[in-house]
């Protein structure tokens, strides 16, 4: 299963393989807060430290909140926007 890392913590948590990144609000180990859980707030914003690859590629809703945050480095994402293909390292940016 993969594995998500949380950076400042080094704890991880295993999810199934593609599961959603929402998904962690089911565990008892999340370190990501969520607002709308729609691409509308950025409260989820996270920086992928690594691992990028094994995330599905970013859709347009998410683009756009990116922009306006202006945190769209190509390693920065929204964590209710994510599917998980394998193991990922995070950094909360909310
Ligand atoms: S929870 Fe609002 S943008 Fe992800």
């Amino acid at each position: 299963m993969p594995t998500v890392t949380f950076y400042q913590s080094g704890k991880s948590v295993e999810l199934n393989q593609n599961s959603e990144l929402l998904d962690l609000e089911n565990t008892d180990q999340c370190e990501l807060d969520f607002g709308c859980r729609a691409a509308g707030c950025g409260t989820c914003a996270i920086e992928v430290v690594a691992g990028l690859h094994n995330l599905n590629p970013k859709n347009e809703d998410e683009e756009d909140m990116l922009d306006r945050l202006d945190i769209n480095g190509p390693n920065c994402r929204l964590a209710c926007q994510c599917r998980l293909n394998g193991d990922i390292t995070i950094r909360s940016l909310g």
